[in-house]
């Protein structure tokens, strides 16, 4: 595998792959292009693409966030197309992430999905732990 650093000229594959990574969502080209553009120009971006034989197979999106001490990484979205799973594609894409945080001297990395995510595991298995002192709230009356 090899990988890129995020750019403008990806979006469009990413979108892509993402639309088919969330097959079960109602997703348009449209909307995850708009959704991803947005998460590549926050402020403190940084993302990934992988590509076998220059076939695209998934991308991340994190962003970084200024803490009192000390900054962190967080996982904004991550997908590797349907076909490529379970591959250890998405292994890699996290090893890249976890060089970029500690060349940066990053504090930590961090995510936030719904708890019925079959991704879970993947994380879990990646060392990841659930938060326990974290809460978090939405007001769905509006
Ligand atoms: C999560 C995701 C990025 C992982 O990428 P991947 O290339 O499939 O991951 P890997 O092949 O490196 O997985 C390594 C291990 O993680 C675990 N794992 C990966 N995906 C899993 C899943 N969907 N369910 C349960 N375990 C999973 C497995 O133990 C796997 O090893 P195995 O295949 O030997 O059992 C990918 O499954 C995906 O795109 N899912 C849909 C989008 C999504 O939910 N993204 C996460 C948003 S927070």
């Amino acid at each position: 595998m090899r990988y890129e650093v995020l750019e403008q000229q990806h979006i469009d594959e990413c979108a892509r792959g993402f639309v088919a990574a969330y097959a079960n969502e109602p997703w348009t080209f449209e909307r995850a292009h708009e959704y991803l553009e947005d998460l590549y120009g926050t402020p403190r971006s940084i993302g990934f693409c992988a590509y076998e034989n220059d076939v695209f197979l998934g991308a991340i999106f994190c962003r970084e966030i200024v803490g009192s001490r000390f900054n962190r990484l967080s996982i904004e979205e991550f997908f590797v197309v349907p076909d490529e799973q379970r591959k250890g594609y998405g292994n890699a894409l996290m090893d890249v992430v976890r060089r970029h945080v500690c060349k940066n001297d990053l504090e930590a990395i961090t995510l936030m999905t719904e708890r019925d995510n079959p991704a879970i595991s993947f994380y879990e298995k990646g060392g990841f732990a659930h938060v326990e002192s974290m809460a978090f709230l939405a007001d769905k009356s509006v």
